[in-house]
């Protein structure tokens, strides 16, 4: 896999990268945890552009712009229905689509939070194996002009999390601390 990927303790919205991954609802209805703090730092016209796409299926995933973030563009991730929680499957898929749109789109760098664990309800465990599976599976079988993924946590449990997982599927990655 010639993709770099990165663990960053950190704050999502603050990262300077093509696109950064909003754990998203299927109504795109940006609501707490990640989706406000984008709203918040980038600005309203990231809603109105949701608004425009109106609800899209579980498991999608659709880009709109970044406002007045650092980052160009968002992707919002739905990995779940308004009012209820992230699966396996929709957890999976919406991976998927977010490194589909990507690649669609010909971004070199995004970052991913972990899609899920907040108001989702999803292990903290689980969501970062299937994030690191889905992601190495993609790339063992597409080419993409992808070739640095970032993983950004916000909450330090979380973050030590992810780093015990990552180590353990012996995959190349890089540490990154960010203030
Ligand atoms: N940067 C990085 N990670 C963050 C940030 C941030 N600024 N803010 C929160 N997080 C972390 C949370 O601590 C959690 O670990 O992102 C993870 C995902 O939490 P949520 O944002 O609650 O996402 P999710 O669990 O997927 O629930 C999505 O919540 O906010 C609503 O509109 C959203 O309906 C959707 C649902």
């Amino acid at each position: 896999m010639k993709q770099k990927i990165f663990l960053v303790k950190g704050d999502i919205t603050e990262m300077d990268v093509e696109a950064i991954v909003n754990a998203a609802n299927t109504d795109l209805i940006l609501g707490g945890g990640v989706a406000g703090a984008i709203l918040r730092k980038g600005g309203i016209i990231i809603q109105k552009e949701c608004d425009n796409i109106g609800r899209i299926p579980l498991g999608e995933a659709v880009i709109t712009t970044g406002g007045s973030l650092k980052a160009k563009y968002v992707i919002h991730a739905a990995g779940m229905n308004l009012g209820d929680s992230v699966s396996e499957k929709s957890l999976k898929d919406t991976t998927h689509n977010s490194l589909l749109r990507a690649k669609e789109a010909k971004f070199t760098s995004i970052a991913f939070p972990a899609i899920g664990t907040g108001i989702g309800g999803f292990p903290v465990k689980d969501c970062a194996v299937i994030m690191l599976d889905e992601i190495v599976s993609f790339f063992s079988n597409i080419d993409s002009s992808l070739n640095k993924i970032y993983f950004v946590l916000y909450d330090k449990s979380i973050y030590d999390e992810f780093y015990s997982v990552f180590s353990g599927k012996k995959i190349h990655f890089i540490e990154m601390e960010k203030k």
